[in-house]
């Protein structure tokens, strides 16, 4: 039997059009929701991100502003746009698109952004409010992976969870929030002990490592929900091609269903962020 195919590019789209809802609906008292989105160099891969946050943003109704730095920019001078951003009442959400140049400390750029405008989830005080079941921002493909579990299997209470990687953008939010929902949480790592093993327990198995096709069929317990974060260009005769952390043609034997690479966590990761565009937006103006 293999497993079912999670549509990530189809359930994007229905939350766009929730989102698209909610800001024609905010258009009739007047107000527009705003996003800036800051580049700091032109790594190709960020600019493909960039254009595609800047053109959902304005299809489904809302104000894109784009900041696309010179790859020497200062950091003061980074941060002194972040401060302009904060004030500016038309911009609701900030996100600076990571990694930025090695000269520029991407922690304090990120607390420089005013938390109620992150967008990204990823300023300190977020971090904190989700760690202790606060209200918070939360960072969007983590978010786009819940939404995802929830749809397929409702309450993820008493699961066993497993997600293998650490990193802030996405495994440790990951964790949170399937704590939250009150699954049992192991975060698998490079230094775990015999990681197949641990990933064969899971009921889901979250892979957001980075690298390609790392987990194949046989780490997976049949019937488990795959969701693999992994975005990774590999080449592909005179190509490129994208593929997952996941093997996918093995895993597809074995989990009982399975987000592919791409248009599957991906679309759900911009659909997101427009969502928290819209909710930084309503509690801005109360
Ligand atoms: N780089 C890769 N993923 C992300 C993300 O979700 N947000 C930002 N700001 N940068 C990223």
């Amino acid at each position: 039997m293999t497993a079912d195919i999670i549509d990530g590019k189809a359930f994007a789209a229905t939350v766009r059009a929730r989102v698209a809802e909610h800001v024609s609906r905010l258009a009739s008292l007047d107000i527009t929701p705003g996003l800036a989105v800051v580049l700091v160099g032109e790594d190709p891969a960020s600019q493909v991100y960039v254009r595609n946050k800047g053109k959902q943003t304005v299809e489904v109704g809302m104000a894109s502003f784009e900041h696309k730095l010179d790859v020497n920019t200062s950091e003061a001078d980074l941060l002194a746009l972040i401060e302009r951003l904060n004030a500016d009442p038309a911009v609701h959400g900030i996100l600076c698109q990571l990694p930025v140049p090695d000269h520029i400390d991407a922690d304090k750029v990120l607390a420089a952004i005013d938390p109620a405008k992150d967008v990204d989830g990823f300023h300190i005080s977020n971090v904190g409010l989700l760690a202790t079941g606060q209200k918070a921002m939360v960072p969007c493909t983590p978010l786009g992976c819940l939404m995802m579990l929830r749809e397929r299997h409702g309450s993820l209470s008493g699961m066993n969870a497993v997600v293998v990687g650490r990193s802030n953008i996405v495994g440790k939010p990951m964790a949170q929030l399937l704590l939250r929902d009150s699954a049992t949480v192991t975060i698998a790592h490079s230094r775990t002990r015999d990681i197949e093993a641990l990933c064969r327990t899971a009921d889901i198995l979250i892979a957001a490592v980075g690298r390609p096709q790392m987990i194949t069929g046989d780490w997976i317990k049949p019937g488990a929900t795959v969701i693999d974060v992994g975005i990774n260009r590999v080449p592909n005769g005179e190509k490129t091609r994208l593929v997952g952390d996941v093997d996918f043609a093995s895993a597809v034997e074995v989990a009982g269903a399975i987000t592919p690479v791409p248009g599957g966590v991906g679309p759900m990761t911009i659909a997101c962020l427009l969502a928290n565009t819209v909710t930084a937006c309503c509690r801005a103006n109360g």
